[in-house]
C-alpha cells in the first residue's frame, strides 16, 4: 500500500503498522488492561446519528474555530504525544510542519525529541506543550520558563498520567524509550530495514526536554509506564495546578479532566480550557469515553471555558458529532501518529487533508456553513 491509497485513519495504520518494528507500533496502538476505553473512544461516536437539513446554500463554508485564543482553520488539532522521532526520524520537526501548513495547533510532549527552543523558532503555527508534573521541581520549571522563552502559545497541564498505565502490549514486546538492544529487538529492527536506517543515521535519540535533568528515556531505557511511576510527582493537586497556571500567564488547559466536578475546579483556578480526555484509553481501562462524557461538562461549563474533546477520533464525522454537543474544537494522537509513521510529514499531511476533505463534505451535507451552525438538533442519540 502506498501512501496515496491511504484514504483512512485505518490504512494509515496500516501502513504504519507495516513500517514500524512490533513494539514500537504496539507502543502507539495499545492502551490500558484490556484496551475496553480505547476501543469505547473511538465507538462511542456511533450511537448517536447526524440529522441534517438541506437547501442551505453551502458553496462557500468555514471550517475555523478559536480555542485557547487561537484562531485555527480546522476544528481538529493535533495532540501532544511523546517520543515522536522513534516513529519517523523528523519526529515532530514533521508534525509541526504539517500544522503549520493546515493552519491548526500542535502539541509538543515534555517527553518530545526535538527541543522546544526548535520548535519555537522554526514553527510559527499556534504551540502548545504539555507539561507533566515531575519530582525534579527544578525541571518542571525549566520547561515552562523555556516555552515562555520560545513564544509557546499555550500549556496543557496533564493530570491523568499521575502512575503509569498497565499497558500490556508493552510488557509483552519489552518497549522501552530508548529502545533496548535485545535479541529479539535487534530481529525485528532487522525485518524493517528501512525504519531502522533511518532511525541509526539520524540524530541521536533524546528526550530533548529531559536529558539534562534525568538519564531516563534518553540514556537509560525506561517503560513510558514506569517514567511515569518514578519520574512524576503523585503529590500534585490543585493547589500545584493553579500555581503553574498563574506562572505560565497565558491560556492553560487541564489534559485528562473527565468529571463535571473537575471541570467546575478547572474554571475556578483559572484555565482557560480542558481537554476531556482519557489518554486515548492508556491509562484508566474502564474509563468513559470524552464523547460519552461530553454533554455533561458542557453543559455544566461550556459557557465559561474551551471543550475540547480529545481522543477515538477517526472520520470527520466524529469531529462534526463532538462539536454539535458543544465542543470547541476536537484533537488526537493515533490519527497523526500512524500517519508520521507511515510516511513523515507527507504522511501526516495526508491525514490531515483526508479528514479535513471529511469535515468540509460532511458540514455541506449536514447543512451548515459554519462550526456555530452545529448544534444538538442535528443529533440524536440511539
Ligand atoms: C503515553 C504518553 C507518553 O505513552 O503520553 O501515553
Amino acid at each position: 500500500m502506498r501512501l496515496k491509497d491511504c484514504h483512512n485513519t485505518a490504512r494509515l495504520r496500516e501502513l504504519a503498522k507495516k513500517r514500524l518494528p512490533g513494539p514500537i507500533f504496539h507502543y502507539i496502538d495499545g492502551a490500558a488492561d484490556d484496551e475496553v476505553t480505547y476501543r469505547r473512544n473511538t465507538e462511542a461516536y456511533n450511537d448517536c446519528d447526524l440529522v441534517p437539513n438541506v437547501l442551505a446554500g453551502v458553496e462557500e463554508i468555514d471550517l475555523s474555530t478559536t480555542v485557547m485564543g487561537q484562531k485555527l482553520d480546522l476544528p481538529l488539532f493535533l495532540s501532544p504525544t511523546a517520543l515522536q522521532r522513534l516513529f519517523h526520524h523528523d519526529g515532530e520537526r514533521a508534525v509541526g510542519r504539517a500544522a503549520e501548513k493546515f493552519g491548526t495547533l500542535f502539541g509538543i510532549s515534555s517527553l518530545g525529541t526535538v527541543s522546544i527552543e526548535k520548535i519555537g523558532s522554526t514553527i510559527k503555527s499556534p504551540k502548545m506543550f504539555q507539561l507533566y508534573f515531575h519530582k525534579d521541581k527544578g525541571l518542571t520549571k525549566s520547561m515552562i520558563d523555556r516555552c515562555i522563552e520560545a513564544n509557546f502559545e499555550c500549556m496543557a497541564l496533564t493530570v491523568d498520567t499521575i502512575v503509569g498505565g498497565n499497558r500490556e502490549r508493552d510488557l509483552c514486546t519489552g518497549f522501552t524509550s530508548p529502545p533496548r538492544l535485545t535479541l529479539k529487538s535487534l530481529l525485528s529492527f532487522a525485518t524493517h530495514p528501512a525504519w531502522a536506517i533511518n532511525h541509526f543515521t539520524h540524530e541521536k535519540f533524546e528526550l530533548s526536554q529531559i536529558k539534562d535533568y534525568a538519564k531516563d528515556g534518553t540514556n537509560i531505557a525506561t517503560s513510558v509506564s514506569d517514567y511515569f511511576t518514578n519520574m512524576l510527582d503523585q503529590s500534585m493537586d490543585w493547589k500545584a495546578a493553579e500555581e503553574i497556571c498563574q506562572y505560565w500567564g497565558r491560556p492553560f488547559a487541564l489534559k485528562g479532566v473527565m468529571s463535571v466536578e473537575d471541570a467546575k475546579r478547572a474554571v475556578d483556578i483559572g484555565a482557560s480550557a480542558i481537554m476531556v480526555s482519557n489518554h486515548g484509553g492508556r491509562q484508566l481501562d474502564g474509563s468513559r469515553a470524552p464523547f460519552d462524557q461530553l454533554a455533561e461538562i458542557v453543559d455544566a461549563v461550556g459557557d465559561q471555558i474551551d471543550v475540547i474533546c480529545d481522543g477515538g477520533i477517526r472520520r470527520g464525522t466524529h469531529v462534526l458529532k463532538a462539536l454539535s454537543v458543544g465542543a470547541k474544537a476536537c484533537s488526537g494522537g493515533r490519527f497523526y501518529l500512524y500517519a508520521l509513521a507511515a510516511a513523515g510529514q507527507a504522511g501526516v499531511e495526508k491525514a490531515l487533508s483526508n479528514l479535513r476533505a471529511e469535515i468540509e463534505r460532511d458540514m455541506k451535507l449536514m447543512g451548515c456553513k459554519s462550526i456555530a451552525d452545529l448544534n444538538r438538533n442535528n443529533l440524536r442519540f440511539r
